[in-house]
């Protein structure tokens, strides 16, 4: 078997307008900018990423559904829906994939909403408040767990 090094990491609604929303929430990064990050992060932990990012709850549904065999591992940031979205829950469930959650902001310390993840037990870490260095740290949970 070849290494296990694809890194799937999905973005849900919302944050392709990184760079015009709130940056003291968000930080100041565009979403392609944000994509270059990660992607450096990755390469210094020798892992190969493939990005994905839609406003269309049921594309990112169908994302999942096509990743057999495509990736390693999930890195995921589904933005709002997060906290509602089951059908993605169930869809995580579907790909079985190892994944970590991501979110740029400190989501347990803003709204009583955003403190709800329906993804979350599913997940094997999830990394908040850490802006784009939390996907280095998600990057990296993954890492050892592919090598485990
Ligand atoms: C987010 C947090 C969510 O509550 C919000 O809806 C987002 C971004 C984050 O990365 O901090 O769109 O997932």
């Amino acid at each position: 078997m070849g290494a296990r090094d694809r890194i799937e990491v999905m973005h849900g609604v919302n944050l392709d307008q990184l760079g015009r929303r709130d940056s003291a929430v968000y930080g100041a990064l565009t979403y392609d900018q944000l994509e270059q990050r990660i992607e450096g992060h990755a390469r210094e932990l020798g892992l190969r990423v493939r990005f994905f990012q839609t406003n269309d709850e049921a594309d990112f549904i169908e994302h999942l559904h096509r990743l057999e065999g495509l990736a390693d591992a999930i890195v995921m940031n589904p933005g709002a829906w997060t906290h509602y979205a089951w059908a993605i829950r169930d869809a995580l469930e579907i790909a079985a994939l190892p994944t970590v959650e991501v979110h740029l902001s400190a989501v347990e310390e803003r709204e009583e909403w955003r403190r709800v993840s329906v993804v979350r037990d599913l997940c094997l870490a999830t990394v908040t408040g850490k802006g784009p260095d939390g996907y280095r740290d998600a990057l990296a949970r993954l890492k050892e767990e592919l090598e485990a």
